[in-house]
């Protein structure tokens, strides 16, 4: 199948999934409007995905990874609106739309995005689609792993803020992008072979935690670059956030030319490292490629 078309398939399944939730008629239903209102606003749903394609890639079907799946999407979710937040990058728009504190208020975005996260587990662990309780246990620790505040995205926001107005080293900065980004999309890809019941190999899981860094250091990298080169029609969030905030990037410390140069290396060792492990490297390839071109 055609890549497009099969990575449409797989958003398809997602997004019919993270449509059928928070439906429930409480008290509370505004904080559950802010909720799906960021959760449905039309990410890319690389993580997912990423979820998805790796379960298939390992025992040839999706379905296992389904709930691990809208598990990283509400956390990425969530930490897209707490990012959007006054206190921390203060923008007023994500995915083309207002930010949800802008529609729903400071405290209600806190909570949706508090909310978020804590769905976020609560499904993983009460999967039944996937491999078993141990393998949902599991999912649990790989994802409050990337979520936590010693590797995970709580740890590199941390530092992204803190840097604000100050010169990074690359090896700062790298470190930031390992921990505020890559950390989930490596999170993705190994729910993905957790949720399989055909175990992984050593090898697969090595090649996958590869793939996933490379890739996360890759498209943080396309990230800032998108931030200086883009237009904020295009990407859907505000343009020049970076610079307006103070925050070192890679386009700031490197240019946007030797930026393009580590995009394609980090694109190429990700490749690399799922060449022939799984029975859909070819897909696992391809998508490695569209984000290092992606416009948004
Ligand atoms: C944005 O992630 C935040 C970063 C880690 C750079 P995406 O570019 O995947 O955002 P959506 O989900 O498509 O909106
Ligand atoms: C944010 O990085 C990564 C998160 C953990 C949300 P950015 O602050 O660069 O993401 P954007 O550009 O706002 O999407
Ligand atoms: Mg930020
Ligand atoms: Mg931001
Ligand atoms: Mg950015």
């Amino acid at each position: 199948m055609e890549f497009e078309r099969e990575y449409a398939r797989a958003v398809e399944l997602v997004e019919r999934e993270l449509d059928g939730c928070l439906r429930d008629e409480v008290p509370q239903r505004e904080l559950l409007d802010a909720m799906r209102y960021s959760l449905l606003a039309g990410g890319k749903r690389i993580r997912p995905v990423l979820t998805l394609k790796f379960c298939q890639g390992l025992c040839g079907s999706m379905e296992p990874a389904l709930d691990y799946a809208c598990g990283v999407e509400m956390l990425h979710t969530y930490s897209l609106i707490h990012d959007d937040l006054p206190c921390m990058d203060n923008d007023d728009l994500r995915r083309g739309k207002p930010t949800c504190h802008k529609v729903y208020g400071e405290c209600n975005a806190v909570l949706a995005g508090d909310a978020l996260q804590a769905e976020a587990f609560r499904r993983m662990a009460a999967s039944r689609r996937s491999a078993g309780p141990e393998a949902n246990a599991r999912a649990c620790a790989i994802l409050g792993e990337a979520a936590g505040a010693l590797t995970g995205i709580c740890a590199g926001q941390y530092l992204d803020m803190s840097g604000e107005g100050r010169t990074l080293t690359e090896e700062e900065l790298t470190r930031i992008h390992l921990w505020k980004t890559a950390a989930l999309l490596k999170a993705a890809c190994l729910l993905g072979l957790a949720a399989s019941p055909v175990p992984a190999s050593p090898e697969q899981l090595a090649g996958a935690e590869t793939y996933a860094l490379q890739l996360g250091i890759a498209f943080q990298i396309r990230d800032d670059m998108l931030d200086q080169e883009s237009t904020t029609q295009e990407l859907g969030k505000p343009v020049g956030s970076d610079a307006d905030n103070g925050k070192q990037t890679f386009a700031a410390l490197y240019g946007l030319d030797r930026c393009r140069q580590l995009v394609e290396e980090h694109t190429r060792l990700a490749k690399e490292a799922v060449d022939g492990l799984f029975s859909n490297s070819e897909f696992l390839c391809r998508l490695a490629e569209e984000l290092a071109g992606r416009s948004h």
